[in-house]
């Protein structure tokens, strides 16, 4: 049941800090800092890694190839539904990983197939045991999110998210992986992200856009995924226009869309360059009346410019986007109940896409 919740989707997003727990129960040895991943023992050091996905697991591969790239590991992340008529050159030294929440989704089943039947090894990381592509690729990560009942995902990307952050520990190292600082935080995330949840504003802000013309996303570097992301579940389940740009694009073309009637939820993480950056983009769009919602752990002191903040944990640079993620989770479930939409079955939609 829905324990009490509305709908699922809120039990689920609620549910996070636990399925996150599993997520690295084992993983983790706060004692002496390692990363371990059981069921790589058996993988060895791939040249390159290409990540295929639709959907919201694509969003989790864009940010997992980002990670393995800072790692050193030279990464892409596909479409599958592109991957499989137009794959990118792969050899037995590269690692083709299908992130697929149920293991079934049909396109990333086919770009599979197309990676291994080109002698690449494959890799499925999945929440369904058993599914498809556990059983048909080299190797499997669970993220063990446990059943997502909601079509739209939300806890199983946060998982996807800490899975691509154990898969990279596991390739940069080649096996003990003894970086403390992510080992700490990584076990922080759990309460990082309930207190998140105990503290969120997202329902009072959501109030005042219910009249809004459309909503966009920002984001560079790890919180682009993020950015497409939020705009993703919201507009799945509100059936409201949304957007996710690249920050770096938006004087690109996306500034001609913005006006005083089309709020702009900037993700700004962390106080490097990127977070600089957006911050530059966030003054842009506020010079043309463009109200301004920031997500932010506060570093780069975004919320100056903003009309309202949706505040996060600070932690490592690495997980902040998985938290500014939980906000917009919040964001679109508070829009979509407020407009009483059909949260747990949104229209035109199904939760396990099996035909190409
Ligand atoms: C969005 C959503 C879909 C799935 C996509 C891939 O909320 O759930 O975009 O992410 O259909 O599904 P999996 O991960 O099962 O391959």
């Amino acid at each position: 049941g829905k324990s009490g919740y509305d709908h699922y989707m809120l039990k689920e997003i609620h549910e996070q800090p636990v399925s996150l727990r599993q997520c690295i129960s084992g993983r983790v040895d706060e004692l002496d800092g390692r990363i371990t991943v059981e069921e790589l023992d058996d993988l060895g050091a791939p040249e390159t890694v290409q990540f295929v996905a639709c959907g919201t697991s694509y969003h989790a591969a864009l940010y997992g190839a980002q990670l393995l790239r800072a790692a050193g590991i030279p990464a892409n992340a596909y479409y599958a539904h592109e991957y499989a008529t137009a794959p990118a050159p792969v050899s037995g030294d590269d690692l083709v990983v299908g992130v697929t929440q149920s293991g079934e989704t049909a396109d990333t089943l086919s770009a599979l197939r197309e990676a291994g039947g080109r002698g690449a090894e494959t890799l499925a990381l999945t929440n369904v045991v058993g599914s498809t592509a556990a059983r048909e690729s080299d190797h499997v990560v669970y993220i063990r999110a446990g059943p997502e009942i909601g079509v739209a995902a939300t806890k199983t990307f946060s998982s996807q998210l800490v899975g691509l952050n154990l898969l990279t520990a596991r390739l940069a190292d080649r096996g003990v992986e003894r970086r403390r600082d992510l080992v700490d935080e990584l076990r922080g995330v759990p309460s990082d992200v309930q207190a998140v949840l105990d503290e969120s504003n997202a329902a009072a802000v959501v109030e005042e856009f219910v009249d809004a013309d459309a909503f966009f996303f920002l984001g560079r570097g790890l919180d682009y995924p993020v950015a497409l992301e939020g705009a993703l579940k919201f507009k799945e389940i509100t059936y409201e226009h949304a957007e996710g740009f690249a920050a770096g694009e938006l004087k690109h073309g996306p500034l001609a869309l913005v006006t005083a009637n089309t709020p702009i939820f900037a993700v700004i993480t962390g106080d490097g360059e990127a977070a600089r950056k957006t911050l530059g983009n966030v003054k842009e769009v506020e010079a043309r009346d463009a109200p301004v919602v920031v997500v932010t752990d506060g570093a780069a002191e975004a919320g100056q410019y903003a009309d309202h903040v949706l505040k996060i944990p600070r932690t490592d640079e690495r997980l902040t986007p998985l938290l500014a993620n939980v906000q917009l989770q919040l964001v679109a479930y508070h829009m979509a109940a407020r407009l009483d939409r059909a949260i747990d079955k949104p229209r035109n939609l199904a939760k396990s896409v099996t035909v190409e």
